[in-house]
């Protein structure tokens, strides 16, 4: 198991699920991904994680990215903690949840840390391109639930700095004015961004959200 750096391609790995086996690369297929990681079934802040994944489930398809979470207990398991998930936070919990028992996928994408926990997994997040690379990662410990706007946030910066040259400023939100990537000259990027480009800096040129 060596660490995944952003850039590298996401291990490929064919595991049981809640929703039956699943291949990581078939599912995804030319989709976006996010694979996160709970410690455990039937735990507090794992519940309302899952429950709020499902309820922001709408918001990941319209970005085009699949979820896919994964705990270390049983497909069993899974399937009976998700009717408390499901009841407790009014909700149904719409996407597969890896039940990785022999902790495979958890070796593979190093989401157990020893000196946090031996068995159980960190809060690990994966978001994976459609050509399958690590575009993200984030690890957060048992004690903090993760913030799924958040989560949104940053894929709607991925995928915009994804296709055109632009990077994201600090708390940056879909809308937002972003800034002109390094690369391109000031000349160059007013011709490229019609609607104008603002040199603060001649570092720091802010240019409108071309999406928006
Ligand atoms: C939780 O989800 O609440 C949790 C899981 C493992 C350790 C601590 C908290």
């Amino acid at each position: 198991m060596a660490t995944i750096r952003l850039g590298d391609k996401a291990p490929d790995f064919t595991a049981e699920s809640s929703m039956g086996t699943i291949n990581l690369y078939d599912y995804l297929g030319d989709s976006w991904g996010i694979l996160f990681s709970h410690p455990a079934d039937f735990t507090p802040v794992c519940t309302t994680e899952l429950g709020t994944a499902a309820k922001f489930k709408d918001e990941f398809d319209k970005r085009n990215v699949k979820m896919l979470a994964l705990s270390v207990d049983g497909a069993a398991s899974h399937v009976e903690w998700i009717k408390d998930i499901n009841e407790v936070q009014q909700t149904t919990v719409n996407f597969p949840i890896i039940a990785d028992e022999d902790k495979k996928v958890s070796d593979l994408y190093d989401m157990i840390h020893p000196n946090a926990d031996n068995n159980l997994t960190v809060r690990s997040v994966f978001i994976i391109a459609p050509d399958k690379t690590v575009k993200l990662t984030l690890t957060y410990p048992a004690s903090t639930g993760r913030n799924f706007y958040e989560l949104l946030r940053v894929i709607d910066s991925l995928q915009l700095t994804a296709y055109h040259k632009v990077a994201t400023p600090a708390n940056w939100e879909h809308g937002q004015d972003v800034v002109v990537s390094p690369a391109i000259s000031t000349e160059d990027a007013k011709t490229m961004f019609e609607r104008g480009v603002k040199e603060v800096k001649p570092y720091l040129r802010m240019t409108p959200d071309p999406t928006a």
